[in-house]
């Protein structure tokens, strides 16, 4: 996979923290296209992790006898064009989603996952687990994005979450929040392929709403924040923002116009988190899936504070982020040696993991 244009290095760097086979791509993806073939099979019934926290599910998820992706559905789910029997997304963007979500579905087979995602089988479907998107950004940016959504759920009051380029995210039946509305945005061919996957699935949330945009197209990227608000979107409830593997596709002045839009979207106590890249990525042309990243920068905190997101914010060098396998935890380095600010991250590749509250 190309954006890991410095993967000899970083291997070097993670050897210690994940098993090799998931830090070096070409091994990984050696690994993962083994696994497949010997999992042509779909897995079997597996309880749903059981870890520290205490927003983790323990119910488990079922997965159909038989792979979604060779099947007909005769039923809809959802408020997109369900009924529509769609078995691949038609868009490059959208296909990177279901690369996720065949990383989350590798990792949760594992003894020591750090999450589980049952339902990432299906998602992925068969092109996706073909080509998984790296459990060395998947299991990390999975399990922060998690422990991040529950916490402010406790400690914040957030009862509402909103996942921007949602892809093929299935938190809302793997995360045990009661009173959590979820509001998932991608454009409409994930959603199209998407909602038959899931008809037949229990929630683990108190409601799910998906909603089609682009927001690259003129007249949905302005708008999309009304069809969120009809979709039953409350702006005075504090609000988790999980913008995860989306920054990076989006033009500056779009990532600029969605800042805005969020801010004015949150009541205080909202939290956000993304993952992102600096400036020296962009300038490296870096492609992903044929879906190249246009947007990047050394200050994120910076942009964000403008947009009322300064508190309690950090934008982490991912390398002091290290999967703990024996505690099945993410450690992530204290202290400013693991800041990424622009003097750090000029000329630097460096993956960002970005958090703040309003
Ligand atoms: C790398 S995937 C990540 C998906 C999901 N957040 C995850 O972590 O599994 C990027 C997602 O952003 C969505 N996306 C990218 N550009 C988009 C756009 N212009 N409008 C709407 N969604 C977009 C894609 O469709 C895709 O589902």
């Amino acid at each position: 996979m190309s954006w890991r244009v410095d993967a000899p290095r970083r291997a070097r760097t993670l050897q210690n923290d994940c098993d090799v086979e998931l830090v070096t791509q070409d091994p990984f993806v050696a690994s993962a296209k083994r696994r497949i073939t010997e999992q042509r099979e779909p897995p079997k019934r597996k309880a749903a992790l059981t870890a520290s926290c205490s927003g983790w599910s323990d119910r488990p998820v079922s997965t159909p006898a038989k792979d979604p992706s060779t099947a007909t559905f005769s039923s809809a789910g959802g408020k997109t064009n369900a009924n529509k029997q769609v078995m691949e997304v038609a868009t490059g963007p959208a296909f990177t989603g279901r690369m996720c979500a065949a990383s989350r579905w590798i990792e949760s087979q594992r003894p020591d996952s750090l999450f589980s995602d049952p339902l990432g089988f299906n998602l992925a479907g068969i092109k996706g687990r073909q080509n998984a998107m790296g459990a060395w950004i998947l299991v990390p940016r999975t399990r922060f994005g998690d422990d991040f959504l529950i916490e402010k759920y406790h400690s914040n009051g957030c009862r509402q979450l909103v996942l921007l380029g949602a892809g093929m995210d299935a938190r809302a039946f793997r995360l045990n929040l009661p009173e959590l509305e979820v509001f998932e945005i991608d454009q409409q061919t994930t959603f199209d392929v998407k909602e038959p996957l899931l008809a037949h699935e229990r929630l683990t949330v108190k409601g799910r709403h998906a909603l089609g945009v682009d927001f690259n197209v003129p007249g949905e990227k302005e708008t999309w924040p009304e069809k969120l608000i009809s979709a039953g979107f409350d702006v005075n409830i504090p609000t988790v923002w999980l913008l995860e593997g989306l920054v990076y596709y989006l033009p500056n002045s779009d990532f600029t116009l969605m800042q805005q839009q969020i801010s004015t979207l949150s009541a205080p106590r909202s939290a956000l988190f993304h993952d992102a890249v600096s400036r020296s990525y962009v300038d490296a042309k870096v492609v992903v899936a044929g879906e190249p990243f246009i947007s990047g920068s050394d200050d994120y905190p910076r942009l964000w504070q403008k947009y009322g997101f300064g508190k309690n914010s950090r934008a982490i060098n991912f390398e002091h982020i290290r999967v703990n396998r024996s505690t099945r935890k993410l450690d992530v380095s204290p202290g400013t040696s693991s800041e990424v600010d622009p003097a750090r991250a000029r000329g630097q590749l460096i993956v960002i993991f970005f958090h703040a509250e309003k």
